[in-house]
């Protein structure tokens, strides 16, 4: 019998349908999980709804026996996961490998374990890579969104098998190289992070619809499968359209009048917001959107909000708000986003000298992912072009962001006075308006600085940097 030269660790979900994936798409591989059960689970599962697939697998019970079942040089891939789990399995597994062995964390680790995970390896010489995969369960069955990150020359052995179970767009293999150490990582948690706005976003849009407009929740699925194909064609807009449209089975009642409010999360999100602020990078709708997480698990406190000071009082007068109106907010909303997530990207590739493909980012999201959307080809041509630049001075969202900013305003304007609640949408407007205001309010900043802690200011009339005002010399 041959032996695979792919192994997979950690069958947990994701890592189940990755192993179906590389089975099916790539090639034969062998599988472990620390929990017996589990794998017996996996293959008897397999054997009884793929058999042809179950045949390409070969499990193992040891992780003795699961390295010694693999041909040499090795490469294993770690669906476990993130943190202290990832580097239990890569201690237990080191002394049992050969020095040209492969290791990949598959997982949604922190860049920065990456980085040191990287690094251990590469003092040790030993190769491991980190990539960050993106699909949620489907698309690790059926081609999910690949981004990866460490020494090319270990991304270029297995870049093969990882562009045959990546999703494609046409032709073209949504799995690339994006830079060394976690630089796969730090991609794939922007993703989550452009993700976790996106998600608000609609949210918002549905919460103007359903507070200030009173439509039920099918209608609002209705809306959102049409926006679906114009512009904002996207893989969330389409799933949202579905969740509103479906029915509890128990209770008869819409879905999600019965999901409670309190939003989950394990914390791609936050990184990124954390990074942001270390690299000095703004990033507010994303900022905000992670906020609205936070808040939204305060459910007793905005019980009490409501109790004490009520909810927002009336519904929109009639004709406010047009589903056009909020279809171009949306669209402006998503522009300012995804330029924030880029320019968070260049700022993270300038600082920790990357050189990420910026185009390529656009180009490896537009299948497979969870953000996967139309725009996402505009925002690769656009890059294509000035990989540098600010997304919303590319001349075609410079185009998109005039004709649909006044629908943004007019929507988080109207929403705002009337208490309804658009922290992303409104981070969109006031970021634009920061963006867009040649002379800012900073001066004021820069003075009261100077003011209580003689911090110095530079001067619009001279050169220099370590002016005072007057108060510095007791004026
Ligand atoms: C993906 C998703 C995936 C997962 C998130 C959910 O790209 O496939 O981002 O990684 O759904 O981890 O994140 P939260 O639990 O933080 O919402």
């Amino acid at each position: 019998m041959t032996h695979p030269r792919i192994g997979l660790i950690g069958l947990g979900t994701m890592g189940r349908a990755l192993a179906l994936n590389i089975a099916e798409n790539a090639e034969p591989l062998a599988v472990y999980n620390r929990t017996t059960s589990k794998t017996d689970d996996f293959i008897a599962h397999t054997r009884a709804n793929e058999p042809a697939l179950a045949d390409r697998l070969t499990p193992a019970d040891s992780l003795e026996g699961f390295v010694q079942s693999l041909a040499t040089p090795r490469a294993i891939i770690l669906m476990v996961d993130a943190g202290a789990p990832v580097d239990k399995v890569i201690a237990a597994l080191r002394p049992l490998l050969n020095d040209d062995d492969l290791i990949i964390d598959a997982g949604n680790a922190n860049f920065h374990d990456t980085n040191r995970r990287a690094q251990e390896a590469e003092a040790a010489g030993v190769p491991f890579i980190g990539m960050g995969v993106s699909g949620g369960e489907e698309g690790a069955r059926h081609g999910p969104s690949i981004m990866g990150g460490g020494p090319r020359d270990h991304w270029d052995r297995v870049a093969n098998v990882l562009e045959s179970i990546a999703a494609k767009y046409g032709d073209t293999p949504c799995a690339t190289w994006m830079g060394t150490g976690g630089a796969g990582h730090f991609v794939k948690a922007v993703h989550n992070g452009i993700e976790y706005a996106d998600m608000q976003m609609i949210a918002e849009t549905y919460g103007i619809f359903r507070d200030g407009m009173g439509r039920d929740a099918a209608r609002i699925g209705a809306t959102f499968a049409k926006w679906n194909e114009g512009p904002l064609q996207s893989y969330l807009v389409e799933i949202s359209g579905k969740v509103a449209t479906a029915t509890d089975p128990e209770t008869g009642k819409p879905m999600l009048d019965i999901i409670l409010d309190k939003a989950g999360q394990k914390g791609t999100g936050r990184w990124t917001v954390i990074e942001a602020q270390h690299l000095g990078a703004p990033i507010p709708v994303i900022e905000a959107a992670v906020c609205a997480r936070n808040t939204s698990a305060r459910l007793q406190q905005r019980q009490r909000g409501q109790d004490s000071f009520g909810a927002a009082p009336l519904l929109l007068p009639e004709g406010t708000l047009s589903d056009d109106t909020l279809e171009g907010a949306m669209i402006a909303g998503k522009i300012m986003c995804y330029a924030q997530g880029f320019d968070l990207l260049h700022a993270a590739s300038a600082h920790y000298d990357w050189g990420l493909p910026m185009p390529e980012v656009a180009r490896v999201w537009r299948e497979g992912c969870i953000i996967r959307s139309s725009m996402l080809n505009d925002m690769a041509s656009a890059l294509e072009s000035a990989p540098d630049d600010n997304l919303i001075f590319a001349p075609f969202f410079h185009d998109l962001v005039e004709q649909h900013m006044p629908a943004l305003r007019t929507t988080v304007a109207t929403a705002l006075s009337h208490g309804l609640a658009v922290p992303a949408l409104s981070a969109a407007v006031t970021w634009f308006d920061m963006m867009r205001t040649a002379r800012s309010t900073a001066n004021m900043i820069q003075g009261q600085r100077d003011f209580f802690g003689a911090h110095g200011f530079e001067r619009t009339d001279r050169d220099g940097k370590d002016y005072h005002g007057p108060w510095a010399m007791g004026g």
